[in-house]
C-alpha cells in the first residue's frame, strides 16, 4: 500500500459529500439569529459621495440597519506586508470616507432579516455623487496618471546585442482584464461571541484571513476563528481579504447579531479583484542559427487608486531560455477600476502569451521550426537567479508531446495544411511556473478507534488537497485511506499555507508526513512505557508497520492495543517544516502545449480541435487530480486566448459584461480533445516526495500556442487577446 498510494488515481475523498450536499460552503452556515446584508454600489467610477438618503430604505420591511461612510465604525488598515500576509487586497477600508475610486465600490450596506428584504431596501437607498473624469482603461490611465516603475532586472547588454543581431522581433502584445468567476461567489458569515470573531469565509487562506481581520479589528489572532471547510474555487480571487468581508464582520459587531453576505455575480467584476490589463513590449534577437542574443520584455499593467498589483509578466522570461543579454521591467498605471489581484498564474499567465508569441514570430523570421528554436535555447541553468534548476525536463516534455501530437508532419508554410475545406493550423508554446514551498505546521493523531486524523489550517479550493493529504498519511502510517480523517479549513489548527502559487502540495506533504512520523514515535513510547503492551523494550527498538508495533521478539500489537492499555484516546505528533531549501538550486515546473486549430473562412468558424501537453511538475501525487488540474488550466487558457475579456465603458469606466451571459468562457462545444502527459520525475531537492505543484502551470503558454496555431492556419498574427473572430477577418 505505502508505495502505490503515491501517484494513485484516487477519486476525491470528499466527492460524496459534495455530490450529496453534505459539504458545507461559507453561505451554508446559519447561526442562530442570522441577518442578511446586501450592498449598495457606486454607479460612478471617480468622484465623491455628496449625500446618502436612507430614509425610504429604512422604512422597508425587515430592515435593521444601513451602514455607510457617515455611520460606519472606525477600523484599521492592515499593514499590507506580504510576508505576514496581513493584507486587505483593496487597501482602503470600506466606508472609510466619501471618495469613490471605481464603479461598483461599496457605498452602503443594508442589513435586514432576510436576503430579499435587504436587497429590496438596497435599491431604495439614494446616493448623490459629484463625479469626476475616470480613467477607463490602461491607455487612459497612462495618459491621465502616467506610469510608475515597479521593478526591473538586467544582464549583459540587451540593447547592443539587439542592434547587432541578424534577426530581430519587436512587437507589442496586449491582454485585457480577466475576471475570476469561480462557481461560488465570495461569501462571509460573521458572528461575534463574547468578544471573539467567528467567520465562515470562502477563502484560499484561513490563517491569512484571520491575521488580516485581527489587524483590522485590533484583536489578538487567538480571538478569531476563520473557517473554510469547502470552497467553490478561487483562482486567486480569494487569496486575500476584500471589503465585503471587513464590512460584514463590522456590521455583525455593531448589531450584535450574525450577518451573512453573499456577493452578487455582478460584483465579482468590481470589488474582489481581476487580472489587470497588460501592455507588453517584447524585443528578441537571434543569430542565424537561432541562438537568442537579446531578450527585452517590458510590461505596464493597469492598477487602481486603492491598491497596486504588479503583473510580473517577465518573471518566466528571465529564466526560461539561455540568453546572456536581457532586460525585464514592470510598471503600473492607475485606472478607475477596482483593485486587480493575482489570477491563476499571475505574471506568466499572460506574460508567456507575449514571449511565446514572439518566439513563434522569431522562428518564422529565421525560417526555423518553432520547436527547434526552443530546443536550441534550452537552459538547465536559471540565469535570472544564476542558479541551476533542481530539475528541468523541458526537453523530454518537447519530445514526448511533439511525438504524441505528430508535430513532425507539420508543413511550415502558412495555410499549407488542410482538412477538406478547413484550414488547419498547428502551433506550440512552452509553459513554466515557479515551484515554491512555504513553512507549515501539521498535527497527526493515531486514535484508539483505529483511525488517524490530520489537522492543518490550510484548505482545499477544489484541487484535491483533502485527498492528497489522506494519501500521504496513508503512505506514512500504512493505514487505508478510508481510515484517515482530514481536517483542514479551520484557522485554529496548526498553521498551514495559502492555497495559492501552486505551493500547497509541496508545502503540506512534508509537514503532514513529519507529523505522522512523530505520532508513530509517540505510539512507540506508549507501547514501551510502564503499562504498555511492550513494556521492557526501548521505543527505538520497536518497529511500526501498517498500524502495528513490533518488538525484536516478534510480538506485535495494534494501535488500539497500545492506546487501550494506556487508557489514551490518541497518540499525537506535530511537525513544523520550512519553506523551499536554500540549497543552491532554482525550482521550477516546465512544460509545453501543442495545439491544433481549424479555420473555415467562408463561415468564419474557428475551433481548437486538439491539445497535447506535457508537464514536468515533479512527482505526481494523485494522477487523476493532477490531470484534472492541467485539463482545467488548458480550458482556462483557451478561454483567455479566445473569449475572456471584461469590457469597460470607455466613457465612464463601468464594466458592462458583468454576468455569466456576456463574460464569455469556453463551453462544452468549444472543448478540444485534450491529452495531458505527466512526466512524473520526482524532484527531491524541493521536498522528500519530489512534488512540485501543478495548479497553474497548465494555463501558461496556452494563449500563445493557440495564437501561433491560428497564425499557421490563417496568416493572421494576433497580438492582442482575446482573439475574437473580427481579428481574423
Ligand atoms: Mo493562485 S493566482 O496563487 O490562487
Amino acid at each position: 500500500m505505502s508505495q502505490s498510494i503515491i501517484g494513485a488515481e484516487l477519486p476525491r475523498i470528499e466527492g460524496p459529500d459534495k455530490l450529496t450536499g453534505r459539504a458545507r460552503y461559507a453561505a451554508d452556515f446559519h447561526p442562530e439569529g442570522m441577518t442578511y446584508a446586501y450592498g449598495v454600489y457606486s454607479t460612478i467610477s471617480s468622484g465623491t459621495i455628496v449625500s446618502i438618503d436612507t430614509a425610504q430604505a429604512m422604512k422597508c420591511p425587515g430592515v435593521i440597519e444601513i451602514f455607510h461612510h457617515d455611520n460606519f465604525p472606525k477600523l484599521h488598515r492592515s499593514p499590507g506586508k506580504f510576508p505576514e500576509e496581513n493584507v486587505v487586497d483593496e487597501k482602503r477600508i470600506p466606508f472609510e470616507d466619501n471618495t469613490v475610486h471605481y464603479a461598483g465600490q461599496f457605498v452602503a450596506l443594508v442589513v435586514a432579516d432576510t436576503f430579499e428584504h435587504a436587497r429590496a431596501a438596497a435599491y431604495k437607498v439614494k446616493v448623490d455623487y459629484d463625479a469626476r473624469a475616470a480613467a477607463a482603461n490602461l491607455a487612459q490611465g497612462i495618459e491621465a496618471n502616467g506610469s510608475t516603475h515597479a521593478n526591473d532586472s538586467e544582464r549583459g547588454d540587451p540593447e547592443g546585442a539587439f542592434e547587432s543581431a541578424a534577426h530581430r522581433i519587436d512587437a507589442v502584445y496586449t491582454t485585457p482584464v480577466e475576471t475570476h468567476n469561480p462557481m461560488e461567489t465570495h461569501a462571509t458569515v460573521a458572528q461575534w461571541v463574547s468578544g471573539r470573531l467567528i467567520v465562515h469565509e470562502s477563502t484560499q487562506g484561513v490563517i491569512f484571513t484571520r491575521n488580516t481581520l485581527s489587524k483590522v479589528f485590533d484583536l489578538d489572532p487567538s480571538q478569531l476563528e476563520v473557517h473554510a471547510d469547502f470552497i467553490g474555487s478561487g483562482f486567486g480571487g480569494k487569496l486575500w481579504v476584500w471589503p465585503h468581508c471587513v464590512a460584514t464582520c463590522a456590521a455583525a459587531r455593531e448589531l450584535g447579531r450574525p450577518v451573512q453576505f453573499v456577493l452578487p455575480r455582478a460584483q465579482m467584476f468590481t470589488t474582489v479583484g481581476h487580472r489587470p490589463e497588460t501592455r507588453q513590449h517584447v524585443r528578441l534577437a537571434a543569430d542565424d542559427d537561432g541562438k537568442l542574443q537579446s531578450i527585452r520584455h517590458e510590461t505596464v499593467n493597469s492598477s487602481s487608486p486603492v491598491g497596486t498589483v504588479v503583473e510580473a509578466c517577465g518573471g518566466s522570461t528571465e529564466g526560461l531560455y539561455d540568453c546572456a543579454n536581457l532586460r525585464i521591467s514592470h510598471a503600473t498605471a492607475v485606472t478607475n477600476r477596482g483593485t486587480p489581484t493575482a489570477m491563476r498564474a499571475p505574471g506568466a499567465g499572460v506574460g508567456l502569451f507575449a514571449l511565446e508569441s514572439a518566439m513563434d514570430e522569431l522562428a518564422q523570421e529565421l525560417g526555423m521550426d518553432p520547436l527547434e528554436l526552443r530546443r536550441k535555447n534550452f537552459t538547465a541553468h536559471d540565469q535570472g537567479a544564476d542558479l541551476p534548476y533542481s530539475s528541468n525536463h523541458l526537453l523530454e516534455a518537447y519530445d514526448r508531446a511533439s511525438e504524441a501530437f505528430g508535430w513532425d508532419k507539420r508543413t511550415p508554410e502558412v495555410g499549407s495544411m488542410r482538412d477538406g475545406d478547413k484550414m488547419v493550423g498547428w502551433g506550440m508554446a512552452a509553459c513554466n511556473w515557479d515551484a515554491m514551498r512555504m513553512p507549515c505546521d501539521a498535527r497527526v493523531a493515531l486514535r484508539s478507534d483505529g483511525t488517524a486524523s490530520i489537522h492543518c489550517a490550510s484548505q482545499d479550493i477544489g484541487t484535491g488537497t483533502y485527498t492528497i493529504l489522506a494519501q500521504i498519511a496513508s503512505h506514512e502510517l500504512g493505514l487505508p485511506v478510508d481510515r484517515i480523517k482530514v481536517e483542514i479549513g479551520d484557522s485554529t489548527f496548526p498553521h498551514g499555507p495559502l492555497s495559492g502559487g501552486s505551493w500547497a502540495t509541496a508545502t503540506l506533504l512534508p509537514a503532514v508526513a513529519g507529523a505522522a512520523r512523530a505520532a508513530i514515535a509517540k505510539l512507540k513510547e506508549y507501547a514501551a512505557d510502564p503499562g504498555g503492551p511492550l513494556v521492557g523494550t526501548k521505543p527505538k527498538d520497536l518497529v511500526y508497520e501498517n498500524g502495528t508495533v513490533k518488538n525484536g521478539d516478534g510480538k506485535s500489537v495494534s494501535i488500539v492495543d497500545v492506546l487501550e492499555a494506556q487508557g489514551l484516546v490518541s497518540a499525537m505528533g506535530e511537525a513544523h517544516t520550512e519553506g523551499a531549501p536554500d540549497s543552491g538550486y532554482s525550482f521550477g515546473a516546465f512544460g509545453v502545449h501543442f495545439v491544433e486549430v481549424t479555420w473555415e473562412p467562408d463561415i468564419a468558424h474557428l475551433a481548437v480541435t486538439r491539445v497535447v501537453s506535457a508537464i514536468d511538475a515533479g512527482q505526481i501525487i494523485n494522477a487523476k487530480a493532477a490531470r484534472n488540474q492541467v485539463e482545467g488550466a488548458i480550458v482556462m487558457g483557451l478561454g483567455s486566448a479566445l473569449f475572456e475579456t471584461t469590457e469597460y465603458d470607455e466613457r465612464n469606466a463601468r464594466p458592462v459584461n458583468n454576468n455569466y451571459a456576456e463574460y464569455l468562457v469556453p463551453v462544452n462545444a468549444d472543448m478540444p480533445d485534450i491529452d495531458v502527459i505527466l512526466l512524473d520525475h520526482p524532484d527531491y531537492e524541493l521536498n522528500e516526495f519530489g512534488a512540485k505543484g501543478i495548479g497553474e502551470i497548465g494555463l501558461t503558454g496556452m494563449q500563445a500556442a493557440v495564437a501561433n496555431a491560428i497564425h499557421h492556419a490563417t496568416g493572421k498574427r494576433v497580438r492582442d487577446l482575446p482573439i475574437m473572430l473580427d481579428k481574423l477577418m
